[in-house]
Formats: structure tokens, sequence, C-alpha cells
């Protein structure tokens, strides 16, 4: 459980709270790159800031204030120009760094348009995501992911999914590997996405967790013991402040042979607050040996609604499916794990944030406990004026690259000789 006035401190993410002042110490993604055209600016919303993207003349993306300083139109109806974006009111023309170029209309106010400072924060892309730095003072270094090196361009996938639920319980979810063993299981082999998986989460669905503290978050080791003496072992992170990484196989069109190896990848699931009641799943899948069939993949995971916004709401009771919880699946809403994750995600509590006064957390939820406790310290550090963990300078080691992403089945022990009893 966590107090009232804790969970308000990382459910609140809105400018100037403190949670809000944590979040923004660190790089978030805001976009898909797909989503933003060369001449067309594109809204977000993030930690309840409105927010526009646009290109410049040289394809960089830059992340302003939504409403024009002038007179507060909607930049996003502006028009991609002069290096910059114009409002289409009354033509002010305001820079990517947030300083006014232009104010066409204008005579005799000598200043004028120097003195205006919008509001502007840096932005680099990678990995098919669009991140920006929104916090205080000068941005951290770049997250050094694997992915983001370009040449592994043809084996990243990008996408995002839109969450009707805080941020937090979320990404709670990414740090709670118990839940495979119920909420992602299919009823028989022949209902199952992934059959050998499934087997293996269902045998034991007690596993030993062990979370450990990492200078880039928590790694997070479970250990499940199979029948006839195996086991079934995954290595996840959560990734300060807002993102889990773990291991899976992504979607592979069966018809084009036969899939990567188990560790030759992974994927990860960003949890970026649009304001406190909503936010967006980014996700990247990854693998390092092989391209991905990006169109597959994309019509697997959200084929169903071609949009980022899944058809399964809290209004329709997610169109869960009794029928199909007798005969195919334990939670009754399709075979998308994202469906799944979505479903309970949304539904903790009445509203969009859980009351976590209200919990009883058992052994299973260690790495929850221990990821709240690392998330509320940055919250403290920040408040205090320190970097809080995972933001790093230039110079500094990089903590990634202490990060593991393991799916390993292990044989049962050898049987050792019997002895000959001694004469
Ligand atoms: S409102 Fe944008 S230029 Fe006037
Ligand atoms: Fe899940």
């Amino acid at each position: 459980m966590l107090s009232k006035s804790d969970n308000d401190l990382l459910t609140e993410t809105g400018p100037a709270t403190p949670g809000g002042r944590m979040m923004r110490a660190y790089w978030q993604p805001v976009a898909l790159v797909g989503e933003l055209l060369s001449d067309v600016p594109l809204a977000v919303r993030v930690l309840s800031e409105d927010l526009v993207l646009f290109r410049d003349a040289a394809g960089a993306p830059h992340l302003i204030g939504r409403y024009c300083p002038h007179r507060l139109v909607d930049l996003s109806y502006g028009r991609v120009e002069g290096g910059g974006l114009r409002c289409i009111y009354h033509g002010w023309l305001l820079s990517g760094d947030g300083r006014c170029l232009e104010q066409p209309g204008e005579r005799g106010h000598a200043g004028f348009k120097d003195r205006i400072r919008h509001p502007a924060y840096p932005c680099f892309e990678a990995a098919g995501l669009i991140f920006a730095y929104l916090g205080e003072g000068p941005p951290p270094r770049r997250p050094q992911f694997e992915f983001f090196d370009p040449r592994h361009a043809a084996g990243v996938w990008a996408g995002k999914l839109y969450h009707e639920c805080n941020w937090l319980q979320g990404h709670e979810g990414n740090v709670d590997p118990q839940h495979l063993s119920f909420l992602h299981r299919f009823m028989s082999a022949a209902a199952a996405l992934d059959p050998g998986g499934n087997a293996l989460v269902v045998d034991d669905v007690a596993p030993d967790i062990e979370p450990e503290e990492t200078r880039y978050g928590m790694r997070i080791r479970t250990v499940r013991t199979l029948t006839g003496g195996g086991r079934y072992v995954r290595v996840t992170n959560h990734v300060m402040p807002n993102c889990g990484s773990f291991g899976g196989v992504p979607m592979f069109d069966p018809a084009a042979g036969p899939p990567p190896h188990e560790n030759s990848g992974y994927q990860l699931h960003w949890h970026v607050p649009i304001d406190d009641n909503s936010h967006w799943k980014y996700t990247v899948l990854f693998n390092r040996e092989r391209a991905l069939d990006k169109r597959f993949i994309t019509d697997k995971l959200f084929g169903e609604q071609k949009t980022f916004y899944s058809r399964r709401t809290r209004a329709n009771h997610h169109l869960q499916d009794r029928e199909e919880m007798r005969r195919q699946s334990f939670a009754g809403v399709g075979r998308n794990f994202f469906d799944h994750d979505k479903l309970v995600t949304e539904v903790q509590g009445a509203g969009a944030i859980i009351d976590r006064s209200q919990e009883h957390l058992g052994t299973t939820d260690r790495p929850l406990m221990l990821m709240r406790r690392l998330l509320l310290q940055a919250v403290r550090d920040v408040a205090e004026g320190r970097d809080p963990q995972f933001v790093e300078r230039d110079g500094a080691p990089d903590a990634l690259a202490e990060m593991r992403v393991e799916v390993t089945v292990e044989p049962p022990p050898a049987r050792a000789p019997e002895l000959t009893p001694a004469q």
C-alpha cells in the first residue's frame, strides 16, 4: 500500500507538481516518427501540457507550446514555413526554440517580438520515436539504448496504444511477472498464440521473484520451477522512471520461416502521461539479428482497431466474452496481450487513479514495492536539486550497459549417479 500523499506524489505529473518535475527530468517519448509529417504540425498533450510538434526546413523535430503567444490560437492549425511555425490568425512566426521571428502586422514596437518567449523543448528522433525533454536546466545525456543505433533500424518497430488510466498503474504491470500465469493464460495449447510459452507460465503459477536495484532502475529475476525439475527463468527490468524491458520474440509471419531465437532481442513499454487520467503506452520491439516484418506486427497488434485507440473500453466492458473465457483465454478479451494489460490497468478501482492505500500487497509485489521506493526517492532528489537515478550527464558511465533481458529454459539437473554403499 501507499499513503495518500505518496500516491499523489507519484501519480500527479502536471507542471510544477513534484511528480511532474521528476518525470520531466528524463527524456520522454512524445510521438511516433511516422505521425509527424514534414509540413503538418502535430498537436500532442504530454504531462498535462498542450504542445505542438513540427519539423523545421531541415526536417528536425521541434516541440513548442500549442497556443500562440499573441492571442492563443491553436498552432496545430498553423503553417510550417520559414523554418518555424506560422500562426494562421495574424501571421506571427515562432521558431523551434521559442523565439518570435516575425510579427508581420506590428509596426513601431521595437523589441516587442524579441521579448516573446514561448515554451519550447528540445527533441531528438530515435528508433521510430520522437523524444523530448520537458525539464528544467540543460537536458541530460540521451539514453544509450542499443536499438537507438541507426544500423538496427530494420530490426526496430515502434507503436503506441492509448490507455484511459494513470501512467503508474500501466507501468506497474511491467514489474509484475506473476500475472503472466493468469491474465495472459490460454485455456489450451490450441488456443495459445505461443503454446510453448503458455505451458511454461501455467506450469508454476507461484514463481520466485527477486528484484534488485541497478543504476538504471531495477532488474527482476523470475524463476518458475517446471514439472520434471527444469526451470523457466526470465530477467526483466524497470528503467527509470516509466519504462519496462522484457523478453519475447516479436511477431513473425510463420510463413516466412522459423522465428528468431528467444534472446536475439527484447521489447520496451514506456508509459507516458497525457495527463493524470490517461497515458500513451509506447512500445518498441527490437531484434538485433533479423529485420522485422513491420507491417505484419502492426496488423497483429493493431489490425483490429486500425488506430492507436482500442475499441475495448470500460464503457463496453472491454467486450469481454464469457464463452471465450471457458474455451480459449483466461481473460476473455482475445489473444492480444496489449488488450489484456489495458483491461486490467484501466479497471483498477473506480476511477483513473488507484487508491493505493486500499491495496494488500503480497510477496509477488516486491518489485512493485522497490520500484515505488525508487520513484519516491527520485521525486525527493529532484525536489532537493539533485539528479535522480538514471539521469546521466556526459562523461558518466552508461548504466544501460548493465541491462540484461533474458529468457532461459533450463533443463532438469542431471541425476547424480547412485553411490555404492561402503563395504
Ligand atoms: S493569435 Fe496567433 S498571430 Fe495572432
Ligand atoms: Fe501483461
